[in-house]
């Protein structure tokens, strides 16, 4: 397939990758208990054409991170930090700004097709007009690149006159990645986007997105809880616990080489590749649910969770400090090597009948 984006010129080709800097990010939204301290102190950048994944389980604060970068967040919310999209700060552009920057430097997919698109226009009318808002160019032309879109996506073109509710879900989510690639924008934020489709339309369209974000050369934050998906698509990975990031580095070191106990539950949890012949090891997870937000535990957030709590842990919140190419916010990352042989083991995370 050929698609070299040779529609539309001008504004719209060429555009070079973003450099993302998010800077001591935190976010308060108010509650009916009180402030609830989603996001506290995440710092991250993204290199120029390189993917970038959030991971950690539902409730850590993926969505509102990438919320924030898009400035989304409902009015209920507090943002403070910098989020430097080649070195502009999104969070302190005024409106007029900020509509340049969304969709045409910035583009979004979440996990829910759905609400991305109208029901009342044709899913082609609609990427034509996303276009059409954000460059000069006549209809005929802003159709084209829809059918480019569509074709990259491995969607047939004459289906862009068509309605998202003859559309399949897989499909559906399909024409919300085309139309996220509309304005060809230097930075993709993909919030779980196949977390709404079975598993071999999740493997294809997460393959499409690889391609695509390869071939252009864009920079993605990939959000996702699934492992393997990053560890075939992000260069880079941070993963989040109770808003914070807790460890973060390339992803090859976070994921063969863990410092921080929640890695390391969080891969027990999850699937493992492995050779052909060699034995899968068994699911183990990680017990207790993520702390309340609105009254959250003193020192780490991880310790009532975690087999290694120390009487330090419970009192002292840890810094992220440097640990081989990473970066790991807990105080015993030293014992490591101890931890990752423990890990591997059901009893361990039975956190009730560790000694602590
Ligand atoms: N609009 C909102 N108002 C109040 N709390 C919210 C809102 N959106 C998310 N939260 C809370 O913020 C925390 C982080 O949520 P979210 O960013 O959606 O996490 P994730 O994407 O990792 O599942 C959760 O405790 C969630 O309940
Ligand atoms: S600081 Fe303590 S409780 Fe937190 S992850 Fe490290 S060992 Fe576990
Ligand atoms: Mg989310």
């Amino acid at each position: 397939m050929s698609i070299e984006f040779e529609t539309l010129r001008g504004t719209l080709e060429k555009k070079p990758p973003v450099r993302l800097q998010v800077q001591d990010l935190c976010v308060t939204y108010k509650s009916a208990r009180g402030p609830m301290k989603a996001i506290s102190g995440v710092s991250f950048d993204v290199e120029p054409g390189s993917n970038f994944g959030l991971v950690g389980e539902s409730g850590c604060g993926k969505s509102t991170v990438v919320k924030s970068l898009m400035r989304l967040l409902p009015a209920s919310a507090t943002t403070s930090g910098k989020v430097l999209l080649d070195g502009n700060d999104v969070l302190a552009m005024n409106r007029q700004q900020l509509s340049r920057v969304r969709w045409a430097q910035i583009a979004l997919i979440t996990q829910s097709a759905m609400n991305s698109l109208d029901p009342v226009f044709t899913v082609g009318d609609q990427i034509v007009e996303s276009i059409r808002a954000h460059a000069d160019v006549k209809h005929a032309v802003a159709w084209a690149r829809a059918e480019e879109l569509f074709a990259m996506v491995g969607l047939p073109p004459e289906r862009l006159k068509e309605f998202p509710h003859q559309f399949s879900g897989g499909m559906r989510q399909r024409a919300v990645i085309a139309m996220a690639f509309s304005l060809n924008a230097g930075l993709l934020l993909a919030d779980e986007p196949t977390t709404a489709l079975d598993p071999i339309m999740q493997d294809q369209i997460m393959s499409r997105i690889r391609d695509i974000q390869k071939r252009l050369h864009r920079s993605m934050v990939l959000v996702t809880h699934d492992i393997a998906v990053v560890s075939e698509t992000c260069e880079r990975v941070a993963i989040m616990y109770a808003g914070r990031i807790v460890e973060t580095g390339p992803t090859h070191d976070v994921l063969n080489k863990a410092y921080h106990p929640y890695t390391m539950g969080l891969q027990n949890a999850f699937p493992k590749v492995v050779a052909k012949g060699e034995k899968k090891p068994p699911l183990i997870s990680i017990s207790g649910g993520v702390p309340d937000l609105a009254n959250p535990p003193a020192g780490c957030q991880f310790a009532p969770r975690c087999p290694f709590a120390t009487a330090q842990c419970r009192a002292e919140e840890p810094m992220l400090r440097t640990a081989g190419n990473s970066l790991v916010a807990c105080h015993h990352m030293e014992r490591a090597t101890e931890f990752r042989r423990a890990a591997l083991k059901a009893e361990t995370w039975r956190v009730e009948e560790t000694l602590q």
